[in-house]
């Protein structure tokens, strides 16, 4: 009896030491590496999850550096707004690291077209100006918050989110994602931009309009 009552006991305690044991489960968005460094080869012939790496002969200290967010975007477009986005395709050496960043210009009044990420938490930090941060949850709620020079912000994966600049001067902000391609998905283009495009029908009964505001609006977003 006191000896089943031991080996109950035991095995008890294996139970909870191999649970403690247990690696805590923590995945990043993207696979993590499984060497230094891959650039991108983005010209490669292989079609897999990813892009094959340059040969290391040819890997030079320029691939580490890339220098296309040091200059203002042109905001002089229909929403005062330019997302300069440092991804796998305009850095290479980002490939397999599992992060990305985005020079974010927007101009006195302008927007950042609402957007989410497929594949990304985003975070970032506010360089210049004022900007409203608005976030829509999956319930129909927005979290909307003005950010000021220095403050941090963070947009959840998936989440429907969008900049206003609601200062005096044009708002300048970085925001990095943890994704080499965080999948970044401009819900109106999306809907009434697509190729081949969604049908009329859809959308009036979606948004409750008639065809001829649909037509309207998708011819906005032809070219
Ligand atoms: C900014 O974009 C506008 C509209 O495309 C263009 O007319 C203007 O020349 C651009 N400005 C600069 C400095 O490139
Ligand atoms: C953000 O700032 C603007 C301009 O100062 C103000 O009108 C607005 O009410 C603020 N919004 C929030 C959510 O605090």
């Amino acid at each position: 009896m006191a000896a089943s009552i031991t080996l109950f006991l035991i095995s008890i305690f294996m139970l909870l030491l191999s649970l403690l044991l247990l690696p805590i489960p923590c995945h990043s968005a993207d696979p993590d590496p499984l060497q230094d460094f891959c650039i991108a080869d983005l010209r490669g012939a292989l079609s897999l999850n990813g892009f094959p790496c340059k040969p290391t002969s040819k890997v030079t200290s320029d691939d580490f550096v890339y220098s296309g967010l040091m200059n203002e975007g042109n905001t002089s477009n229909y929403l005062g707004s330019f997302l300069n986005v440092a991804n796998i395709f305009a850095f290479p050496g980002l490939n397999t690291l599992g992060v990305s960043m985005t020079r974010i210009d927007i101009a006195v009044g302008g927007v950042t077209n609402p957007h989410w990420h497929a594949r990304a938490t985003e975070c970032g930090v506010l360089i210049r100006g004022k900007a409203l941060l608005g976030i829509i949850t999956s319930r129909n709620v927005v979290y909307a918050r003005n950010i000021s020079v220095g403050e941090m912000y963070v947009v959840p994966r998936g989440l429907l989110h969008y900049h206003l600049n609601v200062g005096e001067e044009p708002v300048l902000a970085f925001s990095a994602a943890n994704s080499q391609l965080p999948g970044t998905i401009y819900i109106a283009q999306n809907l009434f931009g697509s190729t081949p495009s969604v049908p009329d029908q859809v959308l009036a009964k979606a948004f409750q309009l008639d065809q001829s505001v649909v037509d309207q609006i998708k011819s906005k977003f032809v070219g």
